[in-house]
């Protein structure tokens, strides 16, 4: 039975709407091969007739040899599922030919007009990568590879051109026609339709245009910017939608000012345009002056977005918004070098969210998703260094580890030169590559001469993959502290040597009497090194890695009375999390693991249960850190923690042993949990210390529900009845929603159908159920496939259902595998359909190897299948291939 092709969704067969064949083993790219393009591009006139199923564009090129490179007589232009209606060179007929995808034209001359016109149909076009069809409006996604889906083109990032665009349209289909840069003309033909014609002054690469058509209103605020510019910034949506957009608005505001201040980086358009759609394959994209953003990152109001929410979307605006700078003004090289934008992008939005909500708070969050995504990808099959060596397909490459990897070694360096020298690196970084394609060599340069840094062995954090393991040992010899570090960075696929890199990390020395000692940072370069730090008093207690300064795993042995001491005295808030994760992590693995002697298993429970009494009774914390103390070591990390060296992870255990510590600490502190709940739904929704409230509102919750489920399920259902707002409704439902109880059912009912036409409302009502512990969860999600509501062509409900569900440590690792088939075979099914979205759905089986024999052996069945089918996408084609390797 070929399963890609089995009806397994409510529209039925999903035709194969625009996938052309692929082969079964597509090339690799190296990164080795660069070569420059035989052409330059200086200019790129596009002129679009819009219309759903049949849009004629007609594309003109101004191309002449580039210099730099070798001479050749033919120009390639890329194509994706495209044929050439006509091709004409200087007005008359070309020479040209198809070589698979692509067109090549003969040009005799030094210098040429190219002229192409295509037809492409934006309707049938599920893959979401070129012009496609959203909502009833047209949109484009052009990174990294879909600018070949809208015309021929040189379709890579170090070919930049000045684009002046032209499109026609449907008046009434299309009131609002955007593209990048600025309107130059508009008018109306007079029979329905009309045009515009838009000009982007900065060259650009193809891969940063876009085009948006349709039926929308905007939300807009000028922007002053330093220098005196006046910037019209709009947030364009459909109309039941501008209510929610004035958190976005603000966000871009406040993003723009904080570029000016932190990097001294100024906008340089008189236009912003951000527009909302709902079908999306990622987060947002940057696009010159007209990013187009994930509805889910621009849309929020109390009532239907919860705090994270809120959180998110500043986030995003500011992560698109830098992206003008870091990745449109300098953009790079070749997809090799996406870390280059990406990662010091990420870092960019890190630091802002820092400054706008809390250094700590944002910096334990971000060290948390690092290590839910990045490390696990680090250890598994899919392994890759900031700066990948190869890939099959570039959209497999937007990674935990090209992005949040690639954040923290630009962090590294920052923390090793100070905030002022760094600034110094990024102001020559921006000017001397402005304008340009880079490479993140040309990055690592200007910091070096800018800051005045020596990062030669640093650059290992660029070509090395694997996260680095740090053993710790110390021994005091008079007044100073002997700390000894021994690092190993472990064989990843293609790199089963490695050098010892650079590891700064910031340490301190307290004193179990209560001395604090002072912070210093510590470079460790070498495989094996003594640093020699002054005793701050007796019995000394090493606080290691604070703030995360290196993301590295430190492998230490503390006692559980350093770590409780730590957890409650340090003043690195980052560290006191970090204790308490520790004393976590260490008690779980044991009790996992089966090695806890009953003596362990009780002091190590009593240990965390003081840790949590503590946090709970500290009037010095404010709720958003106490929040952050409550949190325990998620089963993602505990699976890494548990899989190292040649010990595997067992995932039910872990579950059986988390579950087992929530009940524990809820029982010994019923009452505090209780009171708890109880102060924080005292605090109404504008306060300032609210949010904080709503955070731990919600986790003691959960905490309550792991020991007194009758008791958690009327608390909450009190909670959802009260609330007021999405975040404590959204709170009290996941809790319900892991119950086995009355009130599960009825709030799941009203909550869809108060939201039932807030599409991004209702995705998180399919996710509560996909991430729940209910004993049903599996039957829950085949039932939720069917109904009304999914579709897996909308990325956004799909990954609300079956990509949460993959993210279910119960659900998806339920022993007998039925969790990885289902897994598997939304795979197939929407291979043929988005691959880009079926792609990302392998790395979740694709950790059997670290996992114990019985589910290894069928997580690895069910790729098996998957690659049996035949007929891939080159997405899943390269995951699944190398899944299996
Ligand atoms: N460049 C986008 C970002 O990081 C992400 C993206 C990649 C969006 C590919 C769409 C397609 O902001
Ligand atoms: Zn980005």
């Amino acid at each position: 039975m070929d399963i890609a092709t089995t009806p397994t969704t409510p529209e039925g067969n999903p035709e194969i709407a625009d996938a052309a064949p692929t082969p079964h083993d597509p090339p690799v790219i190296r990164r080795e091969d660069y070569a420059p393009f035989a052409w330059a591009v200086p200019t790129t006139r596009l002129d679009f007739r819009l219309a759903p199923d049949a849009t004629r564009v007609t594309a003109t090129l101004d191309v002449e040899r580039n210099p730099a490179a070798d001479p050749s007589p033919e120009l390639r232009l890329n194509g994706d599922s495209l044929t050439a209606e006509s091709v004409t060179v200087d007005g008359a007929p070309a020479t040209w030919r198809m070589d698979g995808p692509d067109l090549i034209v003969t040009l005799p001359g030094e210098r040429h007009s190219v002229e192409i016109v295509t037809i492409i149909d934006p309707s049938a076009n599920t893959q979401l990568m070129g012009l496609y069809a959203s909502n009833g409006m047209l949109c484009t996604q052009c990174e990294s590879e879909g600018f070949r889906r809208i015309t021929f083109f040189p379709d890579r990032p170090d070919v930049l051109s000045t684009y002046a665009v032209r499109m026609e349209g449907d008046k009434a289909a299309f009131p609002i026609l955007l593209c990048n840069g600025n309107r130059v003309a508009e008018g109306d033909n007079g029979d329905g339709t009309h045009w515009a014609e838009w000009h982007d002054p900065w060259p650009k690469p193809s891969y940063l245009f876009a085009l948006v058509a349709g039926d929308l209103v905007a939300n807009s605020k000028p922007f002053t910017t330093v220098s005196g510019r006046k910037v019209e910034c709009n947030v364009w949506v459909r109309a039941e939608d501008l209510a929610r957009t004035d958190h976005a608005l603000e966000s871009l505001h406040r993003s723009m000012k904080w570029d000016e201040e932190v990097f001294g980086r100024e906008y340089d358009l008189d236009l912003y345009n951000i527009v909302a759609v709902s079908d999306f394959n990622m987060g947002a994209m940057e696009n010159k002056g007209l990013n187009v953003f994930n509805t889910k990152y621009v849309l929020a109001d109390p009532d239907t977005a919860t705090d994270a929410d809120f959180d998110a979307v500043e986030g995003v605006i500011a992560h698109e918004y830098f992206h003008n700078w870091s990745g449109n003004r300098i953009t790079c090289r070749d997809w090799f070098q996406l870390s280059l934008k990406e990662g010091f992008t990420v870092l960019r939005d890190q630091m802002f969210s820092q400054d706008m909500r809390g250094e700590a708070v944002k910096r334990i969050e971000d060290v948390r998703i690092l290590r839910a995504a990045q490390f696990p990808e680090d250890a598994g099959p899919l392994a890759h260094p900031i700066r990948p060596d190869s890939y099959r397909e570039i959209s497999n490459f937007y990674t935990a580890t090209v992005y949040n990897k690639g954040a923290e070694v630009i962090r590294m360096m920052r923390s090793m030169v100070g905030e002022t020298r760094f600034r110094a690196g990024t102001d020559l970084y921006f000017d001397r590559h402005d304008g340009e394609a880079a490479t993140c060599e040309d990055f690592v340069r200007a910091i070096e001469d800018g800051a005045g840094v020596d990062l030669g062995q640093f650059r290992l954090w660029y070509s090395q993959a694997g996260t680095p393991r740090i053993a710790v040992s110390q021994m005091v010899e008079g007044d100073t502290l002997k700390l000894t570090l021994k690092q190993t960075v472990p064989a990843t696929p293609g790199q089963p040597d490695k050098q010892p890199m650079p590891i700064p990390l910031k340490v301190a020395v307290h004193s179990r009497s209560g001395a604090l000692g002072a912070e210093q940072l510590i470079v460790l370069d070498s495989a094996e090194q003594t640093f020699d730090l002054p005793l701050a008093g007796p019995d000394p207690v090493v606080s290691i890695n604070r703030g995360f300064t290196a993301p590295v795993v430190i492998e230490r042995s503390l006692s559980r009375e350093d770590l409780v001491f730590l957890a409650a005295h340090d003043d690195d808030p980052f560290a006191r999390s970090e204790a308490l994760q520790e004393l976590g992590v260490a008690h779980l693995v044991g009790a996992a693991r089966g090695t806890l002697s009953a003596e362990e298993q009780a002091d190590g429970e009593a240990a965390i249960i003081a840790a949590f009494r503590a946090s709970l009774a500290d009037a010095a914390l404010d709720d958003a850190m106490r929040g952050e103390l409550l949190v325990l070591p998620s089963e993602t990390y505990l699976f890494e923690a548990m899989a190292t060296g040649t010990q595997l992870a067992d995932p039910g255990a872990i579950h059986t042993a988390r579950e087992g510590l929530k009940a524990a600490i809820a029982t010994a502190l019923a009452g505090e949990l209780q009171a708890a709940h109880a102060r924080t739904s005292a605090i109404p929704l504008d306060d300032p210390a609210g949010r904080g409230a709503r955070k731990v509102k919600t986790l003691v919750l959960g905490l309550i529900a792991a020991a007194d489920p009758a008791t958690a399920a009327s608390l909450a259902a009190a909670q959802y009845d009260a609330a007021d707002n999405m975040t404590g409704r959204q709170g009290a439902l996941m809790v319900l929603c892991s119950l086995d109880v009355p009130e599960r059912e009825a709030r799941l009912a009203a909550f869809y159908e108060r939201y039932k036409d807030n599409a991004l409302v209702i995705d998180k009502w399919f996710t509560l159920q996909a991430l729940s512990f209910h004993p049903d969860v599996i039957a829950h999600v085949r039932k939720l496939a069917e109904h009304p509501d999914f579709t897996i062509r909308n990325p956004n409900r799909v990954r609300s259902l079956h990509m949460a569900f993959a993210g279910n440590p119960k659900g998806f690792h339920k022993a007998d595998g039925e969790g990885y088939r289902m897994v598997a075979d939304v795979i197939l099914a929407l291979d043929p359909i988005n691959p880009q979205t079926a792609a990302r759905f392998v790395p979740a089986l694709g950790r059997w190897r670290r996992i114990e024999p019985g589910r290894a052996a069928l997580m690895k069945a069910e790729l098996e299948r998957i690659l049996a089918s035949g007929n891939l996408s080159r997405d899943t084609f390269e995951q699944v291939s190398r899944s299996l390797e």
